[in-house]
């Protein structure tokens, strides 16, 4: 990993530091993401306000930024569902091109994993589009492997998704 690349969980005024990665990342992947950039860029402002505050402060989900030299340049969620088991998720996970392949989406994932994991989740799952081949093998290379469960995608629903798990070590 490059000694360059830092990630910190969000803090609450970040609202549009969330935006412009939401955005940059639907712009440049749209197909490896549920949401469209029609519609995140019909959110208003304090919508995106409001989920800074909130993924600043809440125990149940949380959003992290990747850093280059200071500058916001990756993203990641991390959540528990509402499911009666609690299952925790990461999603929405992106890496400013620029800056790929050097293990920031790796630091992405696992900061947000110990966070799940410091809150009691055993295991961590992630939907990935069957199409995005390349996020496939990200999640593989990290430890992640199929559930069996498949989905069609909302935004797309003749295309498919996977879930993928990765138990927890904990020490
Ligand atoms: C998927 C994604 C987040 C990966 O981000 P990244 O920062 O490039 O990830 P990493 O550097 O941690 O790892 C990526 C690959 O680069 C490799 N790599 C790491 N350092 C490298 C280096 N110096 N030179 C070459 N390859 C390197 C890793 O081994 C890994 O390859 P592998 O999966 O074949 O083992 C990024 O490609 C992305 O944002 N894609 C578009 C959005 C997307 O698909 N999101 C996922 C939605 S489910």
């Amino acid at each position: 990993m490059s000694s360059s690349l830092t990630v910190r969980r969000i803090a609450a005024d970040q609202g549009a530091t969330l935006r412009e990665l939401r955005t940059s990342s639907l712009r440049d992947a749209p197909d490896a993401f549920d949401e469209t950039l029609e519609e995140a860029l019909s959110e208003q402002a304090e919508t995106f306000d409001a989920a800074a505050a909130r993924h600043a402060a809440s125990e149940t989900a949380a959003s992290f930024i990747l850093y280059t030299e200071g500058h916001p340049a990756g993203l990641v969620g991390a959540y528990f569902d509402e499911t009666p088991e609690r299952k925790a998720l990461v999603c929405a996970l992106w890496v400013a091109p620029a800056v790929r392949h050097l293990r920031g989406g790796e630091l992405l994932v696992n900061t947000a994993s110990a966070w799940l994991a410091e809150r009691g989740a055993d295991e961590i799952y992630a939907w990935v589009a069957d199409a995005n081949r390349n996020a496939m093998r990200f999640y593989e290379a990290l430890g992640f492997g199929p559930t069996g469960e498949h989905q069609p995608i909302a935004r797309a629903p003749q295309e498919w998704q996977t879930l993928l798990v990765r138990h927890v070590k904990h020490v």
